[in-house]
């Protein structure tokens, strides 16, 4: 017996040792690139909340530069804000493979587009590229039209009463009913409706995945579902997420087969085409794969445009210069009449294109992104080792004085084409190169439509004494909220 223990003993010290050995290697590779003590699990102190995280890599960048080395538990990260390292990753064929931290995120995302690797991403990917395709972007024009009067009205009542609001409240439900209809040809009308579960459980769900993604014990399953209060929210809000798609799903089902005909029949939206039609029809998945997807393009679809417009009207609202510019703008294109607005003429809008863009950089509504390496980088002098995970800063690079002359500063005229424009690498707000944002051309669609719609209608006020302090989730968040208020023009 005390033999069997002598053995177990010598083979845990050996792997011990073993580790030790590759940590001490990963770290004299990586000796020229600085950071706090380069300690697995012991080397910095980790916050514990989504809005230390922010201060966190404020403070990171402060003290070591663009680029710094960092354990977060036994992971070793990269942290970086350098276009140059960005774009080499970025760009490549072979980098495209997401890091642990997005494991988080897989009970609910499973194996889909957003989280998936090798051969299943690719074909994935190619799948479902036909449904964002420029040319199907036409049809979805008339949905975010539609859905933008139905906003329209919901503000408009708000500015009836003359109260101080919150834009996200109005704007996830705008957001939430336009994905739906556009990629799942279900028609939700949850803009008419108090209150979405779907929307809070989705908020509950991200948080904690950020936070976990940021800890180093509740990385682990299992010590995550032993020791963590959040344990029980994160399961009752899985449930909401996935019961949403199961009805998505079903309600085409049941469409298909009590009408004997294709999914996907919202009229505007050319059937072959939508997402839910190639997922099932043409593609022919399982349910667990239509299901899969469903929760990565209603998360992908939803939360990022909220962000981006919810951060939009929060901004404009200190901005009333940039409103009365735009307005001038959108009355000239559409000679003050909204029906007279296309999808051509909103691509037309130069300063609208410039506003959208500085926004997006101002506010860039996903702040983080990651890849492990998949083999040895050299940039410069340093080889970054295979299997590091790079944690892409995209608001520090949007925020780096390197890139941009007063970052802090609100200023679409920085996107005029008459001035100086940023490196290509200094601003991807929608990532770039094979593993880039599937649905860029359709959320600056849907952003620049909505907002022409607001801008034309009313004024958006600021709120005396309205607070902002962002925090880092899987999107970027405000612990204020978004105070505004709403006048009629
Ligand atoms: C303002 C809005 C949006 C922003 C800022 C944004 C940004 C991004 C970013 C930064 C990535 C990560 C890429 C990477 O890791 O390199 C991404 C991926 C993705 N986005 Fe978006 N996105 C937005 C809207 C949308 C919309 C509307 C959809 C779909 C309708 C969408 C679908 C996706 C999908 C499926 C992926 C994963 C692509 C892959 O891994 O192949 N996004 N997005």
């Amino acid at each position: 017996m005390s033999a069997l223990i002598g053995l177990v003993v010598v083979i845990v010290l050996i792997l011990f040792l073993d580790w030790c050995y590759k940590v001490y290697k990963r770290n004299k590779q990586l000796e020229k690139v600085p950071g706090p003590w380069p300690i697995p699990f012991f080397g910095y102190k980790l916050p514990t909340n989504i809005f230390d995280f922010k201060h966190m890599f404020d403070e990171l960048i402060g003290k070591y530069g663009k680029t710094c080395k960092l354990y977060i538990g036994e992971s070793l990260h990269i942290i970086t804000c350098d276009a140059n390292l960005i774009e080499q990753v970025m760009k490549s064929n072979v980098h495209i493979k997401r890091s642990k931290s997005y494991d988080m995120a897989k009970p609910w995302l499973k194996d889909g587009l957003i989280v998936s690797a090798g051969d299943k991403w690719k074909q994935r990917r190619k799948l479902c590229t036909p449904s964002f395709h420029f040319s199907v972007l036409k049809d979805f024009f008339t949905l975010f039209k539609r859905s933008s009067n139905t906003l329209i009205e919901r503000l408009g009542e708000q500015a009836d009463k003359g109260v101080e609001i919150d834009a996200r409240e109005f704007i996830s439900k705008f957001s939430f009913e336009v994905i739906a209809e556009s990629s799942f040809g279900t028609r939700m009308n949850v803009q008419n409706d108090e209150s979405l579960d779907y929307i809070n459980a989705i908020d509950k769900y991200t948080k904690i995945v950020s936070t976990r993604a940021f800890s180093a014990w509740k990385r682990f399953d299992i010590l995550f579902k032993l020791f963590s209060e959040d344990f029980k929210t994160h399961k009752s809000s899985l449930d909401v997420i996935d019961g949403m798609s199961k009805i998505i799903i079903q309600n085409k089902r049941d469409e298909c087969e009590n009408m004997n005909v294709d999914v996907g029949n919202v009229p505007e939206i050319k059937k072959n085409t939508s997402l839910i039609n190639q997922l099932m029809h043409n593609a022919k998945l399982p349910d667990e794969g239509v299901q899969e997807e469903t929760n990565n393009f209603l998360f992908a679809g939803y939360d990022t445009t909220t962000t981006a417009l919810s951060f939009t009207l929060f901004e404009l609202s200190k901005r009333l210069d940039v409103q009365e510019k735009l307005y001038e703008e959108i009355k000239s294109t559409v000679n003050n009449d909204y029906s007279k607005l296309t999808h051509e003429n909103v691509y037309s809008m130069k300063y609208l294109d410039q506003v959208v863009k500085e926004m997006l950089r101002f506010r860039s509504p996903i702040p983080v992104i990651e890849r492990i390496l998949e083999e040895d980088l050299k940039l410069g002098d340093i080889i970054y080792p295979k299997g590091v995970t790079i944690t892409m800063l995209l608001y520090w690079l949007h925020h780096h004085e390197d890139y941009y002359h007063d970052p802090e500063k609100f200023d679409p005229e920085r996107f005029n084409s008459d001035n100086p424009q940023p490196p290509t690498f200094a601003y991807v707000p929608f990532s770039a190169g094979p593993r880039n944002c599937i649905g860029q051309k359709y959320a600056l669609m849907e952003l620049k439509t909505v907002l022409t719609r607001i801008i034309m209608e009313f004024v958006i006020e600021p709120v005396v004494g309205a607070k902002l302090e962002l925090g880092l989730a899987m999107v970027l968040q405000s612990k204020y909220g978004f105070p505004i208020k709403i006048r009629k023009r």
